[in-house]
């Protein structure tokens, strides 16, 4: 109710609190008024189709009233408008948008989402694919984002310096819209034929894409298979809606309105659940040396670790990543430290666990090593060779044992007796939570997709199979739920800052 005369304050122009107020005139709110109301109905959006209508919020009879006479206020349901909601600032603030404009008759309508997004604060850079340039120009683009569109791969001046991973890079978000039919295909067979795709597979930016085509195209089984390989690899399906197409016909199909796109990418950039909190995660496998060319190694691809640092960092955490020998690319916005053995992983996350609020120990860290490093290449002696091994040391149960320690949170990879095995370790190495996964054949390392067990002390979850980053992103969310109570207390996984 309070939210309701709230805006109906705004409404009739009756004063407003003066910080209200000024912030009000700062942020736009007079003509952003759906946005924000529509920011507080995004989730709904995310999972598309929906019905489409301009002005879905506002009550039929009120809308018939205000088209008789438009300075009659619409009235809201109480809980879409509170006084925080004009407080806070905008939506995107900051964010990096990376907007992908592919070819579609809805390409004229990512001309307003520029607009839009840049309204909620976000910082915009705009790539049109060959096919886009044909339904919109890149000047368009241009003025609305006020900085450079690229639209293919082979411009020579923009790729003296490889542009396209500078942008790759630059993105903390790639936002697709339209996105067409053709477009959604590429990207779930992975293709890099152009500078949109490519952009896609370069970054490790979130993806989100808004698709817009024609009723039956989208109904195509074709169509729904490639969106279920994109939604599994945790790129976000925006829409689309449904109602009358350019085409003539009617159906779902449609592009989202710029708002519901705005407010539905809002709604996923926030709350950020690790805001101010600074997360270190170790990640990869740690290679021993033999002698200069050989070592003892193991398969761990490093990309559940890389997903969890990225997840944290789309959170707002400072995220510090100690990253074993693996060529992936960096999440935007982690800062990187390389190691190669135990030891000096060992060595590395010591020196940045006074600095963190969360332990990440998602390493697969070699428990032993050779004991002596040959210093030249061992040859062949015609009979059977024995190493030795020493223990390395045990680097999640060393933080797990510091007085003054951070939240932490171990990886358990097991062969068998999965939920036994990571129970035992929780205890054992007394820690917050543990991720347990099964390895082997086609399972957890080196894949793209995994299947966790979380358990902590006095509860568990399972998350399905999915892609790594999918499944990051729950792990970061259980995290944040768990330290919660212990916010501002010194205790165990619980640090004072
Ligand atoms: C007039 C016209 C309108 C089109 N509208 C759409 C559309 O709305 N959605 C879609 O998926 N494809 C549409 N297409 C087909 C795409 O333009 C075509 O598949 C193209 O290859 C997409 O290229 P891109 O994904 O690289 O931008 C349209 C084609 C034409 C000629």
């Amino acid at each position: 109710m309070l939210g309701q005369q709230f805006a109906a304050k705004i409404n009739r122009g009756l004063p407003a609190p003066a910080r209200a107020q000024e912030q009000r005139q700062q942020f736009g709110v007079g003509q952003r008024r759906r946005a924000t109301r529509q920011h507080l109905f995004a989730r709904s959006f995310v999972f598309g189709p929906v019905a489409y209508r301009h002005d879905f919020n506002i009550p039929r009879q009120d809308r018939a009233r205000q088209a008789e006479n438009p300075r009659i206020p619409v009235s809201y349901p109480p809980v879409m408008l509170s006084a925080d909601s004009y407080m806070s600032a905008p939506a995107l603030a900051n964010l990096r948008i990376l907007l992908g404009v592919s070819g579609g008759i809805a390409a004229y309508k990512a001309a307003e989402l520029t607009r839009r997004l840049r309204d909620a604060g976000a910082e915009v850079r705009v790539v049109l694919t060959e096919n886009a340039a044909r339904f919109v120009t890149p000047l368009t683009f241009q003025a609305l984002s006020g900085q450079p569109v690229r639209c293919g791969l082979w411009d020579e001046s923009a790729e003296a310096a490889m542009g396209h991973i500078e942008l790759a890079r630059w993105a903390q978000r790639i936002v697709i819209a339209p996105a067409s039919a053709d477009l959604i295909a590429r990207l779930a067979h992975g293709l890099a034929d152009d500078l949109l795709t490519t952009l896609c597979l370069a970054s490790t930016a979130a993806v989100a894409l808004a698709p817009a085509m024609n009723q039956q195209m989208w109904a195509h089984a074709a169509t729904q298979a490639n969106l279920t390989v994109l939604r599994a690899r945790g790129i976000s399906v925006l829409g689309p809606g449904s109602g009358s197409q350019a085409c003539g016909e009617f159906g779902a199909g449609r592009l989202l309105e710029a708002d519901a796109i705005v407010a539905a990418l809002a709604a996923m950039h926030g709350p950020q659940l690790l805001a101010g909190t600074r997360v270190l995660v170790s990640a990869g496998p740690t290679f021993e040396d033999i002698d200069p060319v050989r070592y003892v190694g193991n398969r761990s691809s490093g990309r559940m670790g890389f997903a969890v640092a990225q997840a944290a960092a789309e959170q707002g955490a400072e995220v510090q990543l100690v990253a074993g020998p693996v060529h992936l690319p960096t999440p935007a916005g982690v800062v990187r430290t390389d190691v190669r053995s135990a030891r000096q992983m060992h060595a590395a996350v010591m020196q940045h666990i006074p600095q963190s609020d969360i332990f990440v120990s998602a390493a697969a860290v070699g428990d032993y090593r050779p004991a002596e490093i040959a210093t030249h290449k061992l040859k062949k002696t015609g009979g059977s060779l024995t190493l030795t091994l020493t223990e390395n040391p045990d680097i999640v149960a060393q933080v797990a044992a510091l007085k003054n320690r951070p939240f932490v949170v171990g990886f358990a990879a097991e062969t068998r007796d999965l939920q036994a095995h990571a129970q035992a370790k929780l205890a054992a190495k007394k820690l917050d939570l543990i991720a347990a996964n099964q390895v082997g054949a086609g399972a957890g390392f080196d894949c793209a997709d995994n299947e966790l067990l979380l358990l902590w002390p006095g509860g568990k979850e399972h998350l399905a199979r999915a892609d790594k980053i999918v499944l990051a992103r729950a792990l970061v969310a259980r995290i944040a739920a768990l330290r919660e109570p212990a916010l501002g207390r010194t205790r165990p996984g619980g640090r004072k800052r």
